[in-house]
């Protein structure tokens, strides 16, 4: 049975990897802030036969990344998932708006750094030996926001930063990890449905999450390092 790691697994698209990879059989270890306020991921871990399990996992505390790490010291992983991402928003939590030009709260871009960018980088390096025992990849759910190429409304300074962040330490992973049998990707989820995508968002959670989980379930060390949208068609940097 393959075991992945999901970072903020109790809800959005982090909450939908772990139903789709428990209900093909995998072992899933679902990190987030609160396991005990996250229901519906503790529902889904009742009723998985002890194939889902819950931790205390805070990206930007790598107290608690280190913990998690010792605890599967000698164990693989087949598959990490950083997925846990901020937007800046009041509807990511205690993080306030981060602004537009004139009124970029910074307060806000030092969390979405600690979270987005800082935290899919300490995740690799806590995980790399479990990654390492099982040829695993690292798949960091970044955004298109993070593509220069694609940028031609501006705005959206300090996410665009940390996703295109995201996308720089997803390459020298790729790089880096190669000679240890790591693969990394990194991947656009599509305008999804969710606390941070809100109620208009076009794709549901399922599709998105079905297209990443095809995307590394097809990933070779040809591809490795390359960036993707959720429908499996390479994006530009
Ligand atoms: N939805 C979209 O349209 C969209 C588009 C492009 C990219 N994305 C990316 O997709 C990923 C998932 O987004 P989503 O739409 O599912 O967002 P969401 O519904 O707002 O969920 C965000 C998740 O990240 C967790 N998180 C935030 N800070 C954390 C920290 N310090 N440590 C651990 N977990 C933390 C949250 O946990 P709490 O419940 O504890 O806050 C929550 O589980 C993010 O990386 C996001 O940037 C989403």
């Amino acid at each position: 049975m393959p075991d992945v790691l999901v970072t903020g697994a109790n809800r959005g698209i982090g909450l939908e990897f772990v139903r789709q990879y428990a209900a093909e059989g995998w072992h899933v270890i679902a990190g987030c802030r609160h396991p005990d306020a996250a229901t519906e991921l503790q529902t889904l871990a009742t009723s998985s036969g002890g194939r889902v399990t819950l931790h205390v996992l805070d990206v930007e505390d790598h107290a608690t990344i280190d913990q998690v790490a010792a605890l599967l010291a000698g164990t693989r992983l087949d598959l990490l998932i950083n997925n846990a991402g901020s937007s800046g928003s009041p509807t990511s939590g205690r993080d306030r708006q981060a602004g537009g030009f004139g009124q970029s709260n910074f307060d806000g871009w030092l969390t979405m750094f600690r979270v987005n960018v800082m935290g899919p980088m300490k995740m690799a390096e806590a995980f790399a030996p479990h990654l390492e025992a099982a040829g695993g990849t690292v798949a960091t759910v970044s955004s298109q926001l993070g593509s220069m190429a694609l940028n031609t409304s501006g705005n959206v300074y300090g996410y665009r930063a940390t996703k295109a962040g995201a996308n720089a330490v997803t390459k020298s992973l790729a790089i880096d990890l190669a000679g240890r049998g790591i693969k990394a990707v990194t991947m656009h989820p599509g305008w999804v449905k969710t606390d941070m995508g809100g109620p208009s968002a076009p794709v549901e959670p399922s599709a998105s999450v079905r297209g990443m989980r095809a995307i590394i379930a097809g990933l070779t060390p040809a591809t490795s390092g390359h960036f993707f949208n959720f429908d499996g068609s390479p994006l530009p940097w």
